[in-house]
Protein backbone atom coordinates (compact mmCIF):
# COMPACT_ATOMS: atom_id res chain seq x y z
CA UNK A 1 0.00 0.00 0.00
CA UNK A 2 2.98 2.24 0.94
CA UNK A 3 5.02 1.57 -2.06
CA UNK A 4 1.56 2.04 -4.21
CA UNK A 5 1.48 6.09 -2.69
CA UNK A 6 4.75 6.43 -3.32
CA UNK A 7 4.76 5.62 -6.85
CA UNK A 8 0.99 7.74 -7.31
CA UNK A 9 3.20 10.64 -5.48
CA UNK A 10 6.06 10.27 -7.88
CA UNK A 11 4.17 10.09 -11.21
CA UNK A 12 1.50 12.48 -9.97
CA UNK A 13 3.53 15.80 -11.39
CA UNK A 14 3.86 13.93 -14.53
CA UNK A 15 0.04 13.28 -14.81
CA UNK A 16 -0.45 17.02 -14.15
CA UNK A 17 2.09 18.39 -16.48
CA UNK A 18 0.48 15.81 -19.24
CA UNK A 19 -2.61 17.72 -18.52
CA UNK A 20 -1.47 21.16 -19.17
CA UNK A 21 0.28 20.39 -22.01
CA UNK A 22 -0.64 22.18 -25.06
CA UNK A 23 -2.42 20.42 -27.69
CA UNK A 24 -2.32 22.84 -30.91
CA UNK A 25 -2.43 19.13 -33.48
CA UNK A 26 -6.38 18.65 -32.19
CA UNK A 27 -7.32 22.17 -31.84
CA UNK A 28 -9.93 22.04 -35.06
CA UNK A 29 -9.55 24.30 -38.04
CA UNK A 30 -13.74 25.12 -38.65
CA UNK A 31 -15.33 23.50 -35.79
CA UNK A 32 -16.26 26.26 -33.36
CA UNK A 33 -13.43 26.06 -29.66
CA UNK A 34 -13.80 28.56 -26.99
CA UNK A 35 -9.92 29.98 -26.97
CA UNK A 36 -9.53 28.91 -23.67
CA UNK A 37 -11.18 26.22 -21.00
CA UNK A 38 -14.36 24.26 -20.76
CA UNK A 39 -17.49 24.29 -22.52
CA UNK A 40 -20.03 22.02 -23.10
CA UNK A 41 -23.87 22.32 -24.62
CA UNK A 42 -24.67 25.33 -27.38
CA UNK A 43 -27.13 27.66 -25.81
CA UNK A 44 -29.42 30.85 -26.75
CA UNK A 45 -28.46 30.06 -30.61
CA UNK A 46 -30.46 33.00 -32.00
CA UNK A 47 -29.81 34.39 -35.53
CA UNK A 48 -30.65 38.04 -35.82
CA UNK A 49 -29.71 40.82 -38.74
CA UNK A 50 -27.22 38.69 -40.89
CA UNK A 51 -25.62 37.03 -37.03
CA UNK A 52 -25.33 34.06 -35.94
CA UNK A 53 -24.72 34.30 -32.13
CA UNK A 54 -23.61 31.02 -30.19
CA UNK A 55 -24.05 31.06 -26.53
CA UNK A 56 -22.34 28.61 -25.04
CA UNK A 57 -21.98 26.59 -21.43
CA UNK A 58 -18.84 27.31 -20.11
CA UNK A 59 -16.28 27.78 -17.53
CA UNK A 60 -14.49 31.07 -17.99
CA UNK A 61 -11.85 29.85 -15.09
CA UNK A 62 -11.13 26.17 -15.71
CA UNK A 63 -10.24 24.38 -18.51
CA UNK A 64 -13.25 21.35 -16.44
CA UNK A 65 -16.86 21.78 -15.91
CA UNK A 66 -17.86 24.03 -13.53
CA UNK A 67 -18.41 27.75 -12.38
CA UNK A 68 -21.19 27.24 -15.38
CA UNK A 69 -22.06 30.58 -17.25
CA UNK A 70 -22.90 31.37 -20.82
CA UNK A 71 -19.60 32.23 -22.85
CA UNK A 72 -20.71 34.15 -26.02
CA UNK A 73 -19.57 34.02 -29.82
CA UNK A 74 -20.76 35.18 -33.33
CA UNK A 75 -19.98 34.06 -36.61
CA UNK A 76 -21.61 35.78 -40.05
CA UNK A 77 -20.83 32.71 -41.42
CA UNK A 78 -20.94 29.64 -39.28
CA UNK A 79 -17.41 29.34 -40.14
CA UNK A 80 -15.04 32.32 -38.43
CA UNK A 81 -16.43 33.29 -34.92
CA UNK A 82 -15.45 36.15 -33.21
CA UNK A 83 -14.79 35.14 -29.06
CA UNK A 84 -16.74 38.10 -27.37
CA UNK A 85 -17.01 38.64 -23.27
CA UNK A 86 -18.89 35.93 -21.59
CA UNK A 87 -22.64 37.33 -21.80
CA UNK A 88 -24.25 35.65 -18.61
CA UNK A 89 -22.07 34.95 -15.58
CA UNK A 90 -22.68 32.79 -12.90
CA UNK A 91 -23.39 34.23 -9.87
CA UNK A 92 -22.18 33.80 -6.42
CA UNK A 93 -23.84 35.14 -3.53
CA UNK A 94 -23.75 34.73 0.45
CA UNK A 95 -26.25 31.59 0.51
CA UNK A 96 -27.05 30.79 -2.81
CA UNK A 97 -24.39 30.25 -5.74
CA UNK A 98 -26.58 30.13 -9.15
CA UNK A 99 -25.06 28.45 -11.72
CA UNK A 100 -26.56 29.33 -15.56
CA UNK A 101 -27.54 25.99 -17.42
CA UNK A 102 -28.55 25.53 -20.32
CA UNK A 103 -31.25 27.44 -22.51
CA UNK A 104 -32.31 29.07 -25.35
CA UNK A 105 -33.08 33.07 -26.60
CA UNK A 106 -35.86 34.81 -28.61
CA UNK A 107 -35.99 37.94 -30.31
CA UNK A 108 -39.29 39.96 -28.53
CA UNK A 109 -39.53 41.66 -31.98
CA UNK A 110 -43.11 43.19 -30.74
CA UNK A 111 -41.85 44.01 -27.01
CA UNK A 112 -44.42 41.17 -25.45
CA UNK A 113 -42.21 40.99 -22.50
CA UNK A 114 -42.16 44.39 -22.00
CA UNK A 115 -38.02 44.18 -21.93
CA UNK A 116 -38.20 46.83 -24.90
CA UNK A 117 -38.57 46.04 -28.66
CA UNK A 118 -36.66 43.87 -30.17
CA UNK A 119 -34.91 42.95 -26.95
CA UNK A 120 -33.02 39.87 -27.07
CA UNK A 121 -34.56 37.25 -23.57
CA UNK A 122 -32.39 34.27 -22.41
CA UNK A 123 -34.34 31.81 -21.08
CA UNK A 124 -31.95 29.81 -19.21
CA UNK A 125 -31.90 27.01 -16.06
CA UNK A 126 -30.91 28.49 -13.00
CA UNK A 127 -28.67 25.55 -11.08
CA UNK A 128 -28.74 26.24 -7.51
CA UNK A 129 -26.28 23.14 -6.23
CA UNK A 130 -26.63 24.63 -2.74
CA UNK A 131 -30.34 24.58 -2.42
CA UNK A 132 -30.40 21.60 -4.77
CA UNK A 133 -32.69 23.12 -7.07
CA UNK A 134 -33.27 23.84 -10.92
CA UNK A 135 -35.73 26.57 -12.02
CA UNK A 136 -36.20 28.84 -15.05
CA UNK A 137 -35.04 32.08 -15.18
CA UNK A 138 -34.73 34.71 -17.89
CA UNK A 139 -32.70 37.75 -18.64
CA UNK A 140 -32.73 39.79 -20.87
CA UNK A 141 -30.51 42.34 -23.21
CA UNK A 142 -31.27 45.95 -25.09
CA UNK A 143 -27.46 45.74 -26.27
CA UNK A 144 -27.99 43.04 -29.00
CA UNK A 145 -26.73 40.08 -27.28
CA UNK A 146 -24.08 41.04 -25.56
CA UNK A 147 -24.90 41.77 -21.58
CA UNK A 148 -28.16 40.77 -20.13
CA UNK A 149 -29.67 41.65 -17.12
CA UNK A 150 -31.81 39.32 -14.98
CA UNK A 151 -35.49 39.52 -14.64
CA UNK A 152 -36.13 40.55 -10.86
CA UNK A 153 -39.07 38.69 -10.66
CA UNK A 154 -37.11 35.38 -11.59
CA UNK A 155 -38.15 32.56 -11.30
CA UNK A 156 -40.30 32.47 -13.77
CA UNK A 157 -41.14 28.59 -13.60
CA UNK A 158 -40.51 26.87 -10.57
CA UNK A 159 -41.57 22.83 -9.92
CA UNK A 160 -39.44 22.33 -6.48
CA UNK A 161 -37.04 20.24 -8.43
CA UNK A 162 -33.25 19.85 -8.28
CA UNK A 163 -33.48 18.28 -11.97
CA UNK A 164 -35.91 20.62 -14.23
CA UNK A 165 -34.09 22.17 -17.04
CA UNK A 166 -32.86 23.14 -20.70
CA UNK A 167 -35.40 25.22 -21.68
CA UNK A 168 -36.28 25.84 -25.19
CA UNK A 169 -38.52 28.92 -26.17
CA UNK A 170 -39.92 29.18 -29.92
CA UNK A 171 -43.16 31.07 -31.08
CA UNK A 172 -45.69 29.26 -32.38
CA UNK A 173 -49.02 31.48 -33.52
CA UNK A 174 -49.05 34.15 -31.10
CA UNK A 175 -47.71 32.80 -28.17
CA UNK A 176 -44.21 31.19 -26.76
CA UNK A 177 -43.95 27.87 -26.48
CA UNK A 178 -41.20 25.72 -23.83
CA UNK A 179 -40.18 22.51 -23.88
CA UNK A 180 -38.33 22.05 -21.05
CA UNK A 181 -37.14 18.30 -19.45
CA UNK A 182 -37.24 16.85 -16.06
CA UNK A 183 -34.48 14.29 -16.57
CA UNK A 184 -34.87 11.53 -13.95
CA UNK A 185 -38.57 11.43 -14.91
CA UNK A 186 -37.88 10.95 -18.45
CA UNK A 187 -40.18 13.19 -19.19
CA UNK A 188 -40.79 16.80 -21.34
CA UNK A 189 -43.05 19.44 -20.68
CA UNK A 190 -44.57 21.99 -22.94
CA UNK A 191 -45.36 25.23 -21.08
CA UNK A 192 -46.84 28.46 -22.66
CA UNK A 193 -46.66 32.59 -22.46
CA UNK A 194 -47.97 35.19 -23.20
CA UNK A 195 -44.65 37.19 -22.45
CA UNK A 196 -41.89 35.04 -21.48
CA UNK A 197 -42.55 35.66 -17.68
CA UNK A 198 -45.92 33.80 -16.88
CA UNK A 199 -46.24 30.37 -17.87
CA UNK A 200 -48.80 28.00 -18.20
CA UNK A 201 -48.21 23.96 -17.97
CA UNK A 202 -49.60 22.96 -21.52
CA UNK A 203 -49.26 19.24 -21.45
CA UNK A 204 -46.35 16.43 -20.81
CA UNK A 205 -44.59 13.88 -22.83
CA UNK A 206 -42.57 10.88 -21.75
CA UNK A 207 -41.55 7.70 -21.27
CA UNK A 208 -41.11 6.98 -25.08
CA UNK A 209 -38.67 5.90 -27.22
CA UNK A 210 -35.08 5.35 -25.17
CA UNK A 211 -35.77 5.54 -21.35
CA UNK A 212 -32.28 3.83 -20.29
CA UNK A 213 -30.66 7.70 -19.51
CA UNK A 214 -31.87 10.50 -18.20
CA UNK A 215 -33.73 13.11 -20.71
CA UNK A 216 -32.22 16.72 -21.00
CA UNK A 217 -31.74 19.21 -23.61
CA UNK A 218 -34.87 18.88 -25.52
CA UNK A 219 -36.19 20.92 -28.52
CA UNK A 220 -38.93 20.89 -30.44
CA UNK A 221 -38.80 21.93 -33.98
CA UNK A 222 -41.39 22.22 -36.89
CA UNK A 223 -40.42 20.90 -40.64
CA UNK A 224 -42.06 19.97 -43.85
CA UNK A 225 -41.88 16.59 -45.02
CA UNK A 226 -39.95 16.41 -48.07
CA UNK A 227 -40.11 20.30 -48.08
CA UNK A 228 -43.58 20.37 -48.99
CA UNK A 229 -45.57 23.34 -46.99
CA UNK A 230 -48.50 21.09 -47.23
CA UNK A 231 -47.00 18.48 -44.91
CA UNK A 232 -45.83 20.27 -41.67
CA UNK A 233 -44.71 17.69 -38.95
CA UNK A 234 -42.31 18.95 -35.59
CA UNK A 235 -39.11 17.15 -34.57
CA UNK A 236 -39.21 16.56 -30.52
CA UNK A 237 -35.25 16.04 -30.12
CA UNK A 238 -33.69 15.01 -26.65
CA UNK A 239 -30.48 14.32 -25.64
CA UNK A 240 -30.16 10.95 -23.65
CA UNK A 241 -28.74 7.46 -23.67
CA UNK A 242 -28.21 5.97 -26.92
CA UNK A 243 -28.16 1.95 -27.70
CA UNK A 244 -25.18 1.05 -25.68
CA UNK A 245 -23.24 4.44 -26.08
CA UNK A 246 -22.70 6.51 -22.87
CA UNK A 247 -25.10 9.51 -24.40
CA UNK A 248 -26.70 10.19 -27.51
CA UNK A 249 -29.63 12.12 -29.05
CA UNK A 250 -32.79 10.55 -29.85
CA UNK A 251 -36.15 12.29 -31.99
CA UNK A 252 -39.31 11.93 -32.31
CA UNK A 253 -41.93 12.84 -35.53
CA UNK A 254 -45.11 13.61 -34.67
CA UNK A 255 -48.11 16.67 -34.68
CA UNK A 256 -48.56 19.60 -32.17
CA UNK A 257 -51.21 21.52 -31.56
CA UNK A 258 -50.32 24.07 -29.61
CA UNK A 259 -50.49 22.02 -26.49
CA UNK A 260 -49.76 18.19 -27.06
CA UNK A 261 -46.71 16.61 -28.65
CA UNK A 262 -48.12 12.95 -30.70
CA UNK A 263 -45.89 10.96 -31.71
CA UNK A 264 -46.27 9.24 -34.93
CA UNK A 265 -44.88 6.40 -33.62
CA UNK A 266 -46.09 3.56 -31.45
CA UNK A 267 -43.77 4.22 -28.08
CA UNK A 268 -41.16 1.98 -28.36
CA UNK A 269 -39.76 2.89 -31.59
CA UNK A 270 -36.63 4.64 -31.06
CA UNK A 271 -34.99 7.08 -33.46
CA UNK A 272 -31.58 8.33 -33.07
CA UNK A 273 -29.94 11.63 -34.13
CA UNK A 274 -26.06 10.34 -34.24
CA UNK A 275 -24.77 6.72 -33.92
CA UNK A 276 -21.92 8.23 -32.33
CA UNK A 277 -21.40 8.30 -28.74
CA UNK A 278 -19.71 12.37 -28.67
CA UNK A 279 -22.88 14.21 -30.20
CA UNK A 280 -24.59 15.92 -27.84
CA UNK A 281 -27.08 18.59 -26.60
CA UNK A 282 -28.03 19.65 -30.02
CA UNK A 283 -30.05 22.38 -30.61
CA UNK A 284 -31.47 24.48 -33.77
CA UNK A 285 -31.28 28.23 -34.28
CA UNK A 286 -33.99 30.18 -33.76
CA UNK A 287 -35.14 33.26 -35.86
CA UNK A 288 -33.44 31.89 -39.19
CA UNK A 289 -35.07 32.92 -42.39
CA UNK A 290 -36.96 30.79 -45.74
CA UNK A 291 -38.20 28.34 -42.62
CA UNK A 292 -34.32 26.89 -42.05
CA UNK A 293 -33.97 25.11 -39.48
CA UNK A 294 -30.18 24.39 -38.56
CA UNK A 295 -28.59 23.03 -35.34
CA UNK A 296 -25.44 22.92 -33.64
CA UNK A 297 -24.22 20.08 -30.95
CA UNK A 298 -21.55 19.85 -28.58
CA UNK A 299 -18.93 17.20 -29.16
CA UNK A 300 -18.78 15.54 -26.11
CA UNK A 301 -14.84 14.78 -25.06
CA UNK A 302 -14.10 11.64 -23.22
CA UNK A 303 -11.30 10.18 -22.06
CA UNK A 304 -8.45 12.60 -24.29
CA UNK A 305 -8.10 15.68 -22.82
CA UNK A 306 -6.80 19.09 -24.99
CA UNK A 307 -5.46 22.03 -23.54
CA UNK A 308 -5.77 24.91 -23.04
CA UNK A 309 -9.48 24.30 -24.54
CA UNK A 310 -11.83 21.39 -23.99
CA UNK A 311 -15.01 20.67 -25.19
CA UNK A 312 -16.08 21.75 -28.97
CA UNK A 313 -19.41 22.05 -31.19
CA UNK A 314 -20.16 20.24 -34.30
CA UNK A 315 -20.86 21.05 -37.75
CA UNK A 316 -23.77 23.29 -37.98
CA UNK A 317 -26.37 20.66 -39.46
CA UNK A 318 -29.45 21.62 -41.88
CA UNK A 319 -32.63 19.63 -40.55
CA UNK A 320 -34.72 17.57 -43.14
CA UNK A 321 -37.68 15.29 -42.86
CA UNK A 322 -37.74 13.11 -45.01
CA UNK A 323 -40.40 10.09 -46.45
CA UNK A 324 -38.87 6.52 -46.56
CA UNK A 325 -40.10 3.28 -46.74
CA UNK A 326 -39.72 2.94 -42.80
CA UNK A 327 -41.91 6.24 -41.93
CA UNK A 328 -40.96 10.07 -41.62
CA UNK A 329 -36.87 10.40 -40.77
CA UNK A 330 -34.96 12.79 -39.87
CA UNK A 331 -31.81 13.77 -42.34
CA UNK A 332 -29.01 16.15 -41.85
CA UNK A 333 -26.66 17.78 -44.25
CA UNK A 334 -23.59 20.38 -43.15
CA UNK A 335 -25.67 23.77 -43.24
CA UNK A 336 -26.23 24.70 -46.98
CA UNK A 337 -24.39 28.21 -46.33
CA UNK A 338 -21.19 26.30 -45.34
CA UNK A 339 -21.73 24.30 -48.56
CA UNK A 340 -21.77 26.89 -50.19
CA UNK A 341 -18.83 29.18 -49.08
CA UNK A 342 -16.30 25.97 -49.65
CA UNK A 343 -15.16 26.83 -53.07
CA UNK A 344 -14.46 30.19 -51.77
CA UNK A 345 -12.33 29.69 -49.59
CA UNK A 346 -9.16 30.93 -50.85
CA UNK A 347 -6.76 29.00 -48.99
CA UNK A 348 -8.78 25.91 -49.26
CA UNK A 349 -6.76 23.31 -51.69
CA UNK A 350 -8.99 21.28 -53.66
CA UNK A 351 -8.87 17.82 -55.49
CA UNK A 352 -11.54 16.63 -57.23
CA UNK A 353 -12.00 13.31 -58.90
CA UNK A 354 -14.56 11.58 -61.47
CA UNK A 355 -14.67 7.86 -62.54
CA UNK A 356 -11.94 6.86 -61.50
CA UNK A 357 -11.66 2.64 -60.04
CA UNK A 358 -9.53 2.09 -57.11
CA UNK A 359 -8.31 -1.77 -56.38
CA UNK A 360 -6.22 -1.76 -53.23
CA UNK A 361 -5.08 1.69 -52.26
CA UNK A 362 -5.17 5.34 -53.35
CA UNK A 363 -3.31 7.43 -51.65
CA UNK A 364 -4.14 11.72 -52.11
CA UNK A 365 -1.45 13.30 -52.67
CA UNK A 366 -0.16 16.30 -50.55
CA UNK A 367 -2.68 16.45 -48.30
CA UNK A 368 -1.93 16.68 -44.65
CA UNK A 369 -3.55 18.59 -42.73
CA UNK A 370 -6.03 16.47 -40.75
CA UNK A 371 -8.36 19.34 -41.65
CA UNK A 372 -10.72 18.56 -44.53
CA UNK A 373 -13.95 18.43 -46.02
CA UNK A 374 -14.44 14.81 -48.37
CA UNK A 375 -17.81 14.67 -50.58
CA UNK A 376 -17.51 11.53 -52.40
CA UNK A 377 -19.76 8.73 -53.99
CA UNK A 378 -19.08 5.41 -54.70
CA UNK A 379 -20.74 2.47 -57.30
CA UNK A 380 -20.00 -0.74 -55.26
CA UNK A 381 -17.92 -2.97 -57.60
CA UNK A 382 -16.66 -6.26 -56.81
CA UNK A 383 -14.78 -5.22 -53.63
CA UNK A 384 -16.10 -6.93 -50.32
CA UNK A 385 -15.22 -3.20 -48.24
CA UNK A 386 -14.67 -0.11 -49.71
CA UNK A 387 -14.13 3.72 -47.96
CA UNK A 388 -11.18 5.92 -46.93
CA UNK A 389 -8.37 5.76 -44.41
CA UNK A 390 -8.35 9.08 -42.37
CA UNK A 391 -5.75 9.25 -39.81
CA UNK A 392 -5.05 5.56 -39.64
CA UNK A 393 -8.78 4.87 -39.23
CA UNK A 394 -11.07 2.98 -41.60
CA UNK A 395 -14.19 3.92 -41.86
CA UNK A 396 -15.72 1.69 -44.44
CA UNK A 397 -18.77 -0.05 -46.19
CA UNK A 398 -19.21 -3.45 -45.92
CA UNK A 399 -21.28 -4.57 -49.01
CA UNK A 400 -22.71 -7.81 -48.42
CA UNK A 401 -24.01 -6.49 -44.71
CA UNK A 402 -24.74 -2.86 -46.12
CA UNK A 403 -23.35 -2.01 -43.52
CA UNK A 404 -21.20 1.19 -42.84
CA UNK A 405 -18.15 0.72 -40.09
CA UNK A 406 -15.08 2.52 -38.40
CA UNK A 407 -12.66 0.68 -37.26
CA UNK A 408 -14.62 -2.58 -37.54
CA UNK A 409 -17.16 -1.38 -35.24
CA UNK A 410 -20.90 -1.31 -37.01
CA UNK A 411 -22.24 1.75 -36.97
CA UNK A 412 -25.78 1.11 -38.75
CA UNK A 413 -27.39 -0.24 -42.12
CA UNK A 414 -27.54 1.95 -45.07
CA UNK A 415 -28.42 0.57 -48.94
CA UNK A 416 -28.56 2.19 -52.13
CA UNK A 417 -26.97 1.30 -55.46
CA UNK A 418 -24.58 4.43 -54.56
CA UNK A 419 -23.26 5.31 -51.32
CA UNK A 420 -22.31 8.74 -50.76
CA UNK A 421 -19.63 9.99 -47.96
CA UNK A 422 -19.68 13.13 -46.70
CA UNK A 423 -16.91 13.01 -44.29
CA UNK A 424 -15.40 16.19 -42.16
CA UNK A 425 -12.29 15.34 -40.18
CA UNK A 426 -11.15 18.60 -38.70
CA UNK A 427 -8.14 17.79 -36.04
CA UNK A 428 -9.78 16.02 -33.36
CA UNK A 429 -13.39 15.50 -34.77
CA UNK A 430 -14.84 13.72 -37.52
CA UNK A 431 -18.41 13.59 -38.91
CA UNK A 432 -19.68 11.10 -41.20
CA UNK A 433 -22.80 12.28 -43.04
CA UNK A 434 -23.94 8.78 -45.26
CA UNK A 435 -26.20 8.71 -47.99
CA UNK A 436 -27.28 12.71 -47.95
CA UNK A 437 -27.48 12.48 -44.13
CA UNK A 438 -29.81 9.38 -44.00
CA UNK A 439 -27.13 7.94 -41.14
CA UNK A 440 -24.68 10.62 -39.56
CA UNK A 441 -22.08 9.40 -37.12
CA UNK A 442 -19.78 11.66 -34.70
CA UNK A 443 -16.67 11.01 -33.48
CA UNK A 444 -13.68 12.02 -31.80
CA UNK A 445 -10.04 10.65 -32.63
CA UNK A 446 -6.43 12.05 -31.32
CA UNK A 447 -4.31 11.06 -34.16
CA UNK A 448 -0.37 11.00 -33.31
CA UNK A 449 2.25 12.39 -35.01
CA UNK A 450 2.30 10.68 -38.31
CA UNK A 451 -1.03 9.53 -38.46
CA UNK A 452 -2.09 11.79 -41.30
CA UNK A 453 -3.43 11.34 -44.86
CA UNK A 454 -6.62 10.05 -47.33
CA UNK A 455 -6.80 7.44 -48.85
CA UNK A 456 -9.66 5.11 -50.45
CA UNK A 457 -9.19 1.35 -50.02
CA UNK A 458 -11.43 -1.65 -51.51
CA UNK A 459 -10.75 -4.64 -50.50
CA UNK A 460 -10.24 -7.95 -52.62
CA UNK A 461 -11.48 -6.53 -55.72
CA UNK A 462 -12.50 -2.77 -57.04
CA UNK A 463 -14.96 0.02 -56.31
CA UNK A 464 -16.14 2.73 -58.78
CA UNK A 465 -15.54 6.23 -57.41
CA UNK A 466 -18.66 8.54 -59.02
CA UNK A 467 -17.18 11.87 -58.07
CA UNK A 468 -14.86 12.54 -55.12
CA UNK A 469 -14.30 16.24 -53.70
CA UNK A 470 -11.83 17.13 -51.01
CA UNK A 471 -11.20 20.20 -49.83
CA UNK A 472 -8.15 20.41 -47.96
CA UNK A 473 -9.01 23.64 -44.98
CA UNK A 474 -5.66 23.28 -42.85
CA UNK A 475 -4.79 26.73 -43.79
C1 LIG B 1 -26.18 18.61 -20.77
C2 LIG B 1 -26.28 19.36 -19.43
C3 LIG B 1 -27.58 20.12 -19.34
C4 LIG B 1 -27.26 21.19 -18.35
C5 LIG B 1 -25.83 21.51 -18.70
C6 LIG B 1 -24.99 21.93 -17.52
O1 LIG B 1 -24.86 18.40 -21.16
O2 LIG B 1 -26.16 18.44 -18.37
O3 LIG B 1 -28.68 19.30 -18.96
O4 LIG B 1 -28.09 22.30 -18.45
O5 LIG B 1 -25.29 20.35 -19.29
O6 LIG B 1 -23.71 22.31 -17.91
Amino acid sequence: MKKLFAILLAILPVLLYAQDMPTPQWRPVYHFTPVKNWTNDPNGLIYINGVYHLYYQHNPFENKWGHMSWGHATSRDLLHWQHLPVAIPEKEGKDTTTWIFSGSAVLDVTNTSGFGKNAIVAIYTADQPKQKKESQFIAYSNDGGLTYTNYAGNPVIDIQRPDFRDPSVIRVGDKWVMTVAVPDDRKVQFYGSADLKKWELLSEFSKQGDNRKIWECPSLTPLYVDGDPAKKKWLLMVSSGNQDAATGMQYFTGDFDGKTFKNDNPADVQLFVDYGRTFYAAIPYNNLPDNRQTMLGWLMPFETGTYPWRGQMSIPRDLMLKTTPSGIRLYQQPAAVLNASLDKLPAAKKVFKKNVTVSDELTLKGINSNSYWIDATFTPGTATDFGFIVAGEKIGYDVAGKNLYISRSNLGVVSGEKIRIQLLFDKSSLEVFVNGGELVYTTLLFPGKDDTGISIYADKGNVKVDSLRVWDLGK
